[in-house]
């Protein structure tokens, strides 16, 4: 498996934080919550292996592997979480979901995947491969179907 460079987890980290940091709790829509909810525990997830992987964060073999563990099972909700064309003006989901749903799915089901692909971790020196092989799917999606 490939590793990734330090630069590549920083990078990673930075942009699941810059998530977090505008992450909207403002939304009134119970259908948008919901789906934001879903996302912030998997950006959740994919923090808490970056802080780990950089060292912010006592590594936690258990705690690492439910992140992963999360984020394939908060993925699996996507799709329903997303089916319905909900709005609310705190939303940063783009109306191109609707418009391509079924890529839309198959972004959410290689989240799914690339998360399932995850071997057990076991040692600090693991999560690096482990944040390449998600990272990826999360940019693929946030860059057609997530507002800027
Ligand atoms: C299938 C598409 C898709 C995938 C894959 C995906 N996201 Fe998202 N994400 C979205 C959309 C759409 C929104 C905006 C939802 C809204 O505001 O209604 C979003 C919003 C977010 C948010 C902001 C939540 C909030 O508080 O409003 C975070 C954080 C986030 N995603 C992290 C991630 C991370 C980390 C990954 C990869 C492990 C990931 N996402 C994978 C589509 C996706």
């Amino acid at each position: 498996m490939k590793v990734i460079k330090p630069f590549a987890i920083a990078a990673i980290a930075l942009s699941t934080s810059v998530a977090g940091a505008i992450a909207h709790a403002d939304a009134t829509n119970p259908a948008v919550i919901k789906r934001m909810e879903a996302m912030k525990a998997i950006g959740g997830s994919m923090k808490t292996l970056a802080g780990m992987a950089k060292g912010e964060m006592a590594f936690d073999a258990a705690k690492a592997n439910a992140a992963v563990a999360t984020i394939s099972e908060q993925g699996m909700m996507v799709p329903a979480l997303f089916e319905a064309n909900e709005t609310d003006p705190e939303t940063e989901a783009l109306p191109a979901i609707w418009e391509n749903w079924d890529d839309f799915v198959k972004k959410s089901d290689d989240m799914v995947m690339a998360a399932k692909g995850v071997p057990e971790i076991a040692d600090q020196g693991a999560i690096g491969a482990a944040l390449g092989q998600i990272g990826g799917t999360c940019k693929a999606c946030h860059d057609d179907y997530r507002k800027k």
